[in-house]
């Protein structure tokens, strides 16, 4: 496999051995002010840029077989009154965590498809979940909480990054609930008096599926709670919301759970796609309780994650990055050896939803492959202009992602700001300038991982021009391997 990778390299935005790299565990914790930085990190730019992914890409020298299972690790970059900028990294000490540092011993399989060593004999049977905490970082109800979709938060001191513990949020969790990763920030909820709610959901897949919608107010305290079946089975990582829906794609999937029961195969291996079958879009009020949820059919792809929904009359808009089949590790295959053009790009469609007529039109907004998508947070829900995406080099295809694309939805027009060939980019974490007057009006946070230098910066982009250079670049004393989700907190906490 590597001889075929190597026979690519010339047509390639990238290095697969430097790509490859990005994928090494980072198992230090550092606590430093950054102190290499080219340009100038803007005065108000004050506040914390939290983000979280796998630190962990190996269990006590055993390689993982898919980087989804790695330990969460949360990074705390924050952004001080004087100009300086402190960064913090720590792993989240859940209870698996914990146990594999002190046995030395990889104990848990993992979700996606780590199967412990020993084959299927020593994996039999043992369906016991680690929590790995790694998917996305949010500040809310003065709670700093790392979210994995299969199960409860665990909390962090916002300062040190130290580890609470499993947070209840207040009593609304019990022990073994989960709550998804994706929570959606309402800039201004009709269910708190225009004030800002988090929204956010948990399902309990089997034949049917339960979708529990939870509301919280900016204390943390329960605004709403409320639960919906529907038919099949659910792998559903994202949602969407409006001002009066929630918005959730169910992805045409089944799950045979027999492969991992009996220890051939990590659970997420045994979801299969079928691209024949219709992929449902399950409509559910958030205000009126006597509404009835809807259920509509659209054509077939696999969505992970949601761009924005709004409405405009009796019509709802929702923007999601669609696959047209679900981009899987397949068993006994190396995911650093993933030949990208075997595998379908994540592209942006429109689905224009009629309420009246339940109808749906899936329109393509972006070809070119994209992956997690960020917009104005002041915009979540609302019409909006300009969607933040990582993307790949190239217009067409699917590799990694290198650059970060801005998408003018009124014009069409977009900026590009690739850091090919020896750069790979994470999320754009999108701030609004205070006082701004045009929702682009911002700058753009991005960790890039350098494959040359195998150590990471964060870049400082700006928002109205993607394309010039960075307004920043904060280079850190080491690399961070390949992350997930973060936020955006004006608290500065150091
Ligand atoms: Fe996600």
């Amino acid at each position: 496999m590597t001889n075929l990778i190597d026979k690519k390299t010339k047509n390639l935005s990238y290095n697969p051995q430097q790509w490859q790299q990005g994928y090494q565990s980072q198992p230090n914790e550092y606590d430093y002010f950054i102190e290499d930085i080219d340009g100038k990190v803007p005065e108000q730019l004050q506040g914390t840029f939290f983000r979280n992914g796998p630190g962990l890409l190996d269990v006590q020298g055993i390689p993982l077989q898919h980087p989804f299972d790695g330990d969460g690790m949360i990074c705390a970059i924050s952004f001080l009154p004087n100009g300086k900028v402190h960064f913090r990294n720590r792993f989240v000490r859940t209870e698996g965590y914990v146990q594999e540092q002190n046995s030395g011993e990889m104990l848990y399989r993992g979700v996606f498809g780590t199967q412990k060593p020993g084959g299927w004999l020593n994996n039999v049977f043992d369906v016991k979940v680690k929590n790995i905490a790694n998917t996305n970082v949010i500040y809310w109800g003065k709670k700093l909480l790392a979210l994995w979709e299969a199960a409860e938060p665990y909390r962090l001191d916002p300062k040190t990054l130290e580890t609470v513990g499993i947070d209840y949020l207040d009593g609304v969790l019990n022990s073994g609930d989960s709550i998804s990763a994706h929570p959606c920030f309402d800039p201004a909820s009709k269910l708190n008096n225009g004030e800002p709610c988090l929204v956010n959901f948990s399902i309990k897949p089997g034949l049917s599926s339960k979708i529990t919608i939870y509301e919280f107010a900016p204390n943390g305290s329960l605004l709403s709670r409320h639960s919906h079946t529907v038919p099949g089975f659910s792998f559903i990582h994202d949602f969407a919301i409006t001002p009066n829906y929630c918005l959730f794609l169910q992805n045409p999937v089944t799950f045979n759970p027999f492969p991992y029961i009996l220890g051939f195969k990590g659970a997420g291996e045994c979801v299969d796609f079928h691209p024949k079958k219709p992929s449902k879009l399950i409509i559910i009020p958030r205000t009126s309780p006597d509404e009835k949820m809807k259920t509509l059919e659209i054509n077939s792809g696999f969505v992970f994650h949601h761009v924005n929904a709004f409405e405009e009359g009796n019509n709802i808009y929702l923007d999601s990055i669609s696959y047209q089949s679900l981009p899987q590790v397949q068993p006994d295959t190396d995911y650093k050896e993933t030949d990208f053009e075997r595998l379908d790009p994540g592209q942006i469609y429109r689905f224009k939803i009629n309420l009246d007529r339940e109808t749906v039109n899936k329109e393509m907004l972006e070809s070119r492959c994209c992956e997690f998508p960020y917009i104005n947070p002041n915009n979540i829900g609302r019409n909006y202009r300009y969607l933040f995406t990582g993307t790949a080099h190239n217009d067409q295809g699917n590799a990694p992602l290198q650059a970060i694309l801005k998408l003018d939805l009124l014009t069409g027009k977009k900026q590009i700001h690739s850091f090919a060939p020896q750069g790979y980019v994470g999320e754009p974490i999108f701030v609004p300038k205070p006082n701004a007057t045009s929702e682009d009006q911002g700058w753009v946070l991005v960790m890039i991982y350098d494959g040359h230098k195998h150590r990471s910066d964060i870049v400082i982009l700006d928002g109205e021009n993607l394309e010039k250079e960075p307004i920043a670049t904060l280079h850190l004393k080491h690399h961070i391997p390949y992350g997930l989700h973060g936020n955006w907190t004006s608290e500065v906490f150091i």
